[in-house]
Parts: C-alpha cells; structure tokens; sequence
C-alpha cells in the first residue's frame, strides 16, 4: 500500500507526504464564457402540449425577426437522416426535433439561428406551430393498459419498454411463503431532478478544413465523440470535444441531447459557430430526470429477525423515450443491489419500464445507476420489518449484516462485494450520535408528547463501472485510463479519460502520481476533458472516477517508475536489481545513502538515460476486475411539530468507508454536498406532473434547491476498509451520501410519527404530508 493509515489522522487516513490535504488546483473556464469571431446564438422552440399532433410549423416569422439566420425543423433533419438519435443504453432512440407528434411537454419542436440570444430568442417566439392535441398518458401505471399508445414509432406496439429481472424467482416465492414474518410495502422514489447550478450548453465550430471543434458541457467527452460520429456521420478525427470546466453534473450531463446536434447542424448548415446555452427552465423540463420508481418490496423473515427472502417487484417511468445511460447489458442498472449489506439466502428483483408522456431520462444522477432507488427501498423495507417484529432498527440490521469475514461475498442477486466492516461502520456511528442517550431522550419526549425521531440507513453501493465483461455502453468497455508525462525538471502532467464537474480530480490524480513517484504534487498538471489530448475513457459519473481512472493513473505511475529503475540504477552505476523504491526515492539495497531521486531521474532520462530508453512516459488502460462496494451508516435525529407537520433535522451523521481515502478534505465535501442533495430529495424537492401531463416544477421558486439556512449542520466520519483489488485500495465515494441519507431522513421521520401507527410517507416529506399523515391516523387530532 503507497498510501497509508495514519492512525491519528481526523479523518482515518491521508496522504502521507503531503501534510496540508487543503491543496487545491482550479481554474474558471465555462461553455458560457465562450466566444468566438462570427458566433451565432440557438433557441429552442418548445411544444406547450404533452402529447399532440404537429399540424404545421411556420418559421416564415420568425425569418423576418431581425438578426435571425435559419429555422431548422424535425422534418429538415429527418431528410438529412438527424432525425433521430441513438440513447446510450441502446434500448432506444430520442427525437432530435419533434417529427410528426410531440411526446412530453417542453420537448424541442425547432431550432432558431440569430445574431445574438436575444434575437435568437425572438425568432423560436416567433415560430407558429400548429398542434391537435391528443391523450396524455402522465402515469405508468394508466400506461400499462396500453389504452393509448404512445410511441407507434417502435414495432413493439406497447407502452411497455423492457422486463428485467435477477435472482431466484420460484425459491424467492416458497421463502416468503414459508417465512414466519413478512412484510410488504409500497415505495415510490419521486422524480427528482439533478439541477446542476449551471445548465447544459454547447458551441460548436467547423474550421475551414472541415474539422468540428465542439465545447459542450459534457460528463463524457469521448464518448460525445463517437456518439457524434455515428450520429452525424463525421469521421472522430475530424471531431475535437473538449469540455472546459462543468458547474455540476451530477448524471445531467451524461446523455447527448437533442440541442446538441442542431447546434452542429447550424454550424454546418450556416458555416459558423453556433452557441446554445440552456434555460434553467429547459434544464428541469426537458433533460435527464432521475428515479420515479414505484418499487413494491416484500421481506420474509423469522421470528427473531434474520431475514430469509427478498422480492422487489418495480413500475418504472421512463417519460416518452428511454434516454437513460445505463450500461448496455443493465436496463435498470445496478438496481440488482436492493439486497444491500444483508445476508438474504435469497432474492428476486424486477423492474417494468413504461413509456409515459414525461421528459425522457432515468439517468444516474448522484447515483451509480439505480443504487439509490435500491438502497432506498431495502433501507426502507428494513425499518417497516423492525417495526413489525417490535425490534430495535440497529439491532436488526446488526443481526442480518454481511459479516467482515465472509467477504468477498456473493450476494443472492449476483454482485461479489469486495471488502466491507459493516459491524464496525455502524458501531462508530452508534457511538459517536449517543444513541444509548437519545433513545432516553426520546423516550422522555414520548411520554410528554414531543415527537422525536432517529433513523438510520446502513447501505452498501456498487460503483466503479466496469469490468468489460459485463459493462459497455453502446459496445464501448467500460475502462478508463491514464497518461503520464514527467518533465525533465521533474514537473509532470496526467491525462485521463474522466472528467470533473467539481470533484476536484485536479487535486487527487496530482496526488496520486506525487504519492506514486515522491513528486510534489503542486508540479503535476491535471488535464482532462480535450479528446485531442486526453487518452479514450468512459467520463465521470457514478462514483466510476477513481475506482477506474484512478486505478489507471497509480498503475501508470508505477509503469513509470519501473522505468526510471533503470535510469536510477545506471545513475548509481548497480545492477538494476541492486535498486529499491523506498522513502520515496531509488535507494542501493543496504547502503541508504546512495540513492537518487525521481527528481534526479527525470533529469537524466532527457540528459543522460545511459543504454536506457529516453524520456518519461507512460500510458494505461484498466480494465477493473470488479466493481468497488462503499458502505456508510447513516443517522438521521429529527424533530416533528405535531401541530404544523414541520420537520426539524436536529443533527445527522454519516459515517462513510470508501476505502483508502486520497484526499479528506475532498472526501468530506462530497460527502456535505450530497447529503445536502439527499436532505433536498428527502424533504423539499419532486418534479411533478398533473394529470394532463403539465410540468409543475420549472423554475426553481417552485422545484426547491437548499441554501445554507435549510440545510443541517453535517457531522462526518469515517472508517478505512480498503479494496482488495484496487492498486491503492480506493473506492469510489461521490455518490454514497445522495445514496445513503434519503433513507435516513425517511426512517427518522417515521420513527417520529410511530406512536400515531404511521407506516410509510412518500418523499418528498413535506409538512402537509406529515400533517395529514398525523391527523389521519390520530382521530383526537382530526
Ligand atoms: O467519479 P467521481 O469523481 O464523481 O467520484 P469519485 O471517484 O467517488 O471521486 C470524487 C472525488 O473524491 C475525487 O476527487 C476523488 O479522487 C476523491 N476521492 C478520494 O479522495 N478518495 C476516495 N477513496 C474516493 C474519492
């Protein structure tokens, strides 16, 4: 292990040579910020209908609209074949412009080309589009009967999009038949919205060779290259993507979107550089959402607690196309984690997916595919069961966790987790909350009425997608890689595959090379995101960075380091096998002082490399041989005003193992920001949809974003139990508080509401909600 535990570190671990974690590289350089000679400006004419039939669209107006250029229409890129494109997961294809008939509110009609934003905007105005109105299907389960079809486009004529399912079917169902205890629940997971403060964009700019050179806001910048390709038809080598610095992506930024190829198209079309910057409205209306999984979960168990069977039966809306990114072989993507950390002999899962008329996506925000959904519902199901079998919710799980000494462990729906301390997790968390103390508490509050709660999530997640055996996404591997240069002065610069949004890659993959090759950090230049400069990778999202890239990037450092070995050795005139790695540097094996540094090294691989192969360079490509499994144990003390419904979050702690940990200070500010974001879900945030198929949520005075008044002060923690098969014993950790903490918030809710007898609240747990929920079941309070 090259990077250790520091026993007497805060945070369990940090870099051993770096003694100030709080170094921090970045630059501002956003889609927004661009401009170029001759640029035009895009808007997007959008359908005010859910659902109806395009009669006739006119741009004749809009062309006398000073400053506008052109009005592209679906009709106009179905006659070039841009009429559709491909969806990442290859279950589907999206519609670039409406062709013939609009499916979700909001959905892109036309494309209007103008001097300025203003005048752009004026002429999408300006367009007179002519629509019949048709039957809006807002709910799956009302899609389902297959009353109105809504996409007889496809040869399957149904509104259903896929059956997938894991697990043992028949032996799930003899086990819950047979179990003394079971429990059955409704769960939904809303749909909720990513929201990343800045919203998509593009510009992109033919030179006068031909060559496209397109900025865009993109969590996966090779993978837009050969989407581009086979979209458009234009070779990769005349296609530079190159996605500058991202405010936020948190999954939005993973799907190519409709206003991206008519960005392309008009620049091709007009012959210059065209910009389309995003609404927020557009970005909450019309780009990928997350979850909206109806999730029915049954749970047999004995009479003391084990659990003995697991059945999730989901209805998933998918909106009007099925535009999530998921791996190609994982429709409902890693969903086959709803067992969690618990020891189920066995389990069955299945997931519906309906076409609705909704904004297309399901796409990983915060999440590595599903996780959340499924860690929701088994954290969940966990606290109905307790409460049924009148047991103590930690007691519970701590009876039926994976122990430490059976990983790797192969759990009933197919995932082997790598390594885990379940037991230990929870038993920091239990100590550092007090339970013992807040259980006295509560019960006192009990015993005058107050209304006290504490709710706990213990969660395991899958991410680091993904051995390319079972992962790719659409027929690309899912590996990652690494390019490592050292100067001759000893500086350096890493090029990966992955892009940051803001999870500061530019600091760890300088720490991990630094801490590789006993460099200074603060001289290795990050760079990702320039498909002419970075080697080919999958991006960022689903917490896949460092459990992949970062894997690339130690295994490409240490490929340079046995390299400089052999400078070393001849600068030390000994045998190479005379040269050992120690405190960071090349030492003769015995005689400590005679060694080099790589500084050293580096200098004589560009002056005097001897018989050696000049220079300092390596490449890697890491095909991961598992996906890493990060657990947490989450807790969550609530007050509830049983007057009002209000919910007042009194302290939440996550305590968070993600293995070897690169940087704390990072870590820990992933672990706030979405915890923030869970806090959100849990309580404050939903993208609904009225029975017409009308968007509530558009702006965000009515879809909520926390500030800093809302949101709870977070406490934090952490244990170390590295990964077996990552070169540093990384997992990855961006997504576990978005994952871990709606649960939580959720459970202590409930835990609240228990004397009242209330079972389940959906999210988001608005104060009406608990209100109703108190008055319902209390008839003194109704
Ligand atoms: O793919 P994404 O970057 O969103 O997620 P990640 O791999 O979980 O990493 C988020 C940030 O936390 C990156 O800067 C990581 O290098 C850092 N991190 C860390 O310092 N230690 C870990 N064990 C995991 C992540």
């Amino acid at each position: 292990m090259s990077i250790e535990a520091t026993p007497k570190g805060s945070m369990g671990v940090a870099m051993k040579r770096k003694e100030d974690p709080r170094f921090l590289q970045g630059k501002g350089n956003y889609v927004d910020d661009l401009s170029f000679p001759g640029m035009l400006h895009m808007a997007i004419v959008r359908s005010p209908y859910p659902h109806a039939e395009i009669v006739n669209i006119d741009g004749s107006a809009a062309l006398k609209v000073p400053g506008v250029k052109a009005v592209i229409t679906g009709k106009d890129l179905e006659a070039a074949g841009l009429g559709w494109l491909p969806t990442f997961h290859g279950y589907d294809k999206q519609m670039v412009l409406a062709i013939g008939k609009v499916l979700f509110q909001y959905q892109e009609v036309a494309a209007v080309f103008a001097e300025s934003r203003a005048a752009a905007a004026d002429g999408a105005e300006a367009v007179e589009v002519e629509y019949k109105p048709l039957p809006v299907v807002a709910d799956p389960f009302v899609a389902k009967q297959d009353e109105v079809l809504l996409r007889p486009d496809r040869e399957a004529k149904t509104n259903h999009i896929y059956h997938w399912e894991v697990g043992d079917k028949d032996k799930t169902a003899q086990a819950l038949g047979a179990a003394e205890k079971v429990i059955k629940q409704r769960i939904w997971f809303p749909r909720c919205h990513p929201a990343p403060l800045e919203p998509c964009g593009c510009v992109a700019q033919f030179d006068t060779m031909g060559r496209l050179t397109f900025h865009v806001t993109s969590q996966a910048p090779h993978v837009y290259r050969t989407a581009i390709t086979i979209v458009t038809g234009i070779p990769e080598d005349k296609i530079r993507v190159i996605s500058p610095d991202i405010g936020g992506g948190f999954g939005n930024k993973v799907p190519v979107y409709p206003g991206y190829v008519c960005a392309i198209v008009g620049a091709l079309k007009l012959g210059r550089p065209v910009k389309w910057i995003e609404s927020r409205t557009e970005n909450l209306t019309s780009t990928g959402f997350a979850r909206d999984y109806h999730m029915d979960v049954e749970i047999g168990a004995r009479a003391d607690g084990t659990v003995t069977a697991l059945r999730v039966s989901t209805t998933a809306d998918h909106g009007a196309f099925d535009a999530a990114a998921d791996p190609t072989k994982y429709p409902a993507g890693m969903f086959g984690v709803v067992t969690g950390s618990y020891t189920f002999p066995v389990a069955h899962a299945e997931v519906d997916a309906y076409f609705t008329n909704k904004a297309p996506g399901g796409i990983a925000y915060r999440c590595s595919f599903r996780v959340t959904e499924a860690s929701y519902a088994i954290e969940r199901g966990m606290d109905i069961l307790a409460d049924e079998l009148g047991m103590d919710p930690v007691e519970l799980r701590r009876k039926n966790f994976v122990r430490k000494d059976q990983f790797p462990y192969a759990s009933a729906l197919g995932f082997t987790y790598d390594s885990g301390d379940y037991h230990r997790t929870l038993d920091v968390a239990l100590e550092k909350i007090g339970y013992q103390a807040l259980l006295k508490q509560q019960a006192e509050k009990r015993a005058k009425g107050e209304l006290m709660g504490i709710g706990f999530s213990t969660f395991t997640e899958v991410v680091g997608a993904g051995p390319s055996k079972h992962f790719d996404i659409l027929g690309i591997k899912m590996f990652d890689s690494a390019e490592i240069r050292i100067h001759p002065t000893g500086s350096g610069i890493v090029r990966a595959g992955t892009k940051s949004q803001g999870q500061g890659h530019e600091t760890t993959w300088a720490q991990i090379v630094a801490e590789e090759l006993g460099l200074d950090p603060q001289n290795i230049m990050v760079e990702e995101g320039d498909t002419d400069t970075a080697p080919y990778g999958l991006g960022t999202y689903a917490s896949r960075s460092t459990p992949v890239a970062g894997a690339a990037i130690a295994m490409a450092a240490r490929r340079i380091r046995e390299r400089a070995r052999k400078i070393a050795a001849h600068l030390m005139e000994v045998g190479e096998g005379d040269v050992e790695w120690k405190d960071y540097k090349f030492q003769v094996k015995g005689v400590p002082a005679k060694s080099v540094t790589m500084k050293e090294v580096a200098f004589a691989a560009y002056t005097n490399p001897g018989q050696n192969e000049p220079g300092l360079e390596a490449t890697q490509y890491y095909d991961p041989p598992n996906m890493t499994f990060p657990h947490g144990a989450y807790v969550a003390v609530v007050d509830v005003d049983r007057e009002t419904g209000e919910v007042k979050v009194r302290r939440f702690l996550a305590v968070d193992d993600c293995g070897t940990v690169i940087n704390p200070l990072i870590v820990e500010g992933q672990i706030h920001g979405g915890l923030t974001e869970g806090f959100a879900i849990a309580f404050m945030q939903e993208i609904q949809y009225d029975k017409d198929g009308n968007n509530l949520n558009t702006n965000f005075t009515d879809y909520l974003v926390p500030t800093s008044l809302e949101s709870p002060k977070w406490e934090t923690a952490n244990t170390v139990t590295p990964s077996p098969h990552h070169p540093i014993g990384a997992k990855g950790v961006g997504e576990s508080p978005n994952v871990g903490s709606p649960a939580a918030f959720v459970n202590a809710v409930i835990d609240a509401l228990s004397p009242f007898g209330v079972r389940h609240i959906d999210m988001p747990i608005t104060r009406d909600k608990v209100w109703r929920a108190i008055r319902d079941s209390d008839p003194a309070k109704g």
